[in-house]
């Protein structure tokens, strides 16, 4: 009976200790859970029942497992959160702070996927390649981006800052800080909060360069209309 109390202490113990250094480690995750999700009620619900957290807190055990090079292990991590949460996040891919994945279900993160600070990600989106090549082959996702349910960013490309994706979307191309991206291939709907005409040419509307030149253009146009 003693020995059955001090083995029920110590699991008590270790569990105990387990959530504090979650808490500790993942506070600001939780946190951004909660400011992003209206459904999440409290802090412990989040740190209990939420599967993106668990999904975050088992990559960052495979990152670290992954950067010391036992791949295999962090691998077998990957695999497991993948079981229990229904999201697979490569233990090599790169995650900033304040992640977050609401439901969670069906989300894919490749290996080269570099993924800035809060982001936040739906379920069903994936983060993949178009094909069997070698090195970068995954997006660069900047910060404060929200991909929306089921959308698809495939390809070493890079999401720009502020960016929303829209549910379904398909983005194949760079796209531009604080644009609005919707529908297969994605084409961007709205920039620095204005809305862009769908008729315009979308391979210029994606090209950055191209947007400042014309602005350039737009504002020595108003200069010399001054003179
Ligand atoms: C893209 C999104 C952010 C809308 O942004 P918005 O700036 O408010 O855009 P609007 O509602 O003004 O729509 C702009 C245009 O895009 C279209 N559109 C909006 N979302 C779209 C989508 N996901 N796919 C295709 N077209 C879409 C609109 O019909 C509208 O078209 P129109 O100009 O021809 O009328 C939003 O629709 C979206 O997809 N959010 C994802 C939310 C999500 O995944 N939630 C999961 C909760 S579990």
């Amino acid at each position: 009976m003693e020995l059955f109390i001090k083995i029920l202490l110590v699991v008590f113990i270790l569990f105990v200790t387990k959530i504090v250094l979650i808490i500790l480690f993942f506070y600001s995750e939780i946190r951004a859970a909660q400011k992003r999700d209206p459904a999440a009620k409290n802090f412990f619900e989040v740190l209990f029942l939420y599967p993106g957290l668990h999904a975050l807190i088992y990559y960052r055990i495979a990152n670290l497992l992954h950067r010391m090079s036992m791949t295999f292990s962090a691998r077998f991590v990957s695999q497991f959160a993948r079981f229990v949460t229904g999201i697979e996040i490569h233990p090599g891919a790169k995650i900033g702070k304040r992640f977050f994945i609401d439901h969670g279900l069906g989300v894919v993160i490749g290996e080269t996927t570099i993924i800035g600070d809060g982001v936040l990600l739906y379920q069903g989106v994936t983060l993949g390649g178009t094909g069997l090549q070698q090195g970068k082959r995954h997006p660069t996702i900047g910060n404060n981006v929200v991909v929306g349910a089921g959308a698809k960013v495939l390809g070493n490309i890079v999401i720009g800052d502020n960016s929303y994706i829209g549910a379904n979307a398909v983005v194949i191309k760079d796209v531009p800080p604080n644009s609005t991206v919707v529908g297969v291939p994605g084409r961007i709907t709205k920039q620095d909060g204005k809305k862009i005409d769908v008729s315009l040419d979308h391979i210029h509307v994606l090209d950055p360069i191209m947007q400042s030149v014309e602005e350039l253009e737009k504002r020595i146009e108003e200069l010399e209309k001054r003179k």
